[in-house]
């Protein structure tokens, strides 16, 4: 994404569901983009915003963030799309274990991600906040 694409991918993540009180948007792009071991992805067409995932490499693990579709644009191809070049820049960064979080109310999400070939690993996600969100 470019910088001028911010507002357009907060939009759609608000319109996908996909942002939560807790979690602010913009300091979340912000930080993801200014680590050189991850990366925000968009599908857009003639720059309009529509489809997202937040890629990043923790040094002993990758994770997938905030893969989202524009409502209206759902299930057209857009959601495997973005999976694919997540993936794909995974993959060109020597990566070969990939995961992400679904939240458990979130069964319809859970199915797309089986799909592609995404496996329950029955591990309990703990967390804990320790200091203030670097904007
Ligand atoms: C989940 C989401 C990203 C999927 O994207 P999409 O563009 O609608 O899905 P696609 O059209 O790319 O579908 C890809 C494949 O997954 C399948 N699929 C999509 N949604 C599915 C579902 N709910 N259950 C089972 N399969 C599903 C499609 O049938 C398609 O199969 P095919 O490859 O054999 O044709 C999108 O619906 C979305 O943004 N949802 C709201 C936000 C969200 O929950 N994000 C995930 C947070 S963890």
């Amino acid at each position: 994404m470019r910088d001028a694409d911010t507002d357009a991918v907060v939009a759609l993540w608000h319109a996908a569901g996909v942002s939560r009180p807790w979690n602010d948007p913009v300091t979340d792009l912000a930080f993801a983009r200014r680590s050189p071991h991850a990366t925000v992805l968009v599908a857009a067409d003639h720059r309009r915003i529509l489809a997202t995932a937040m890629v990043g490499e923790d040094g002993h693990r990758d994770w997938v963030y905030y893969v989202a579709v524009d409502p209206a644009h759902q299930g057209t191809g857009l959601g495997a799309a973005v999976m694919e070049a997540a993936e794909g820049w995974l993959r060109r960064r020597g990566i070969w274990k990939v995961q992400l979080l679904v939240r458990a109310d979130n069964a319809a999400t859970r199915h797309f991600y089986e799909h592609r070939g995404y496996q329950d690993t029955r591990t309990l996600c703990l967390q804990k906040i320790i200091g203030e969100a670097a904007g």
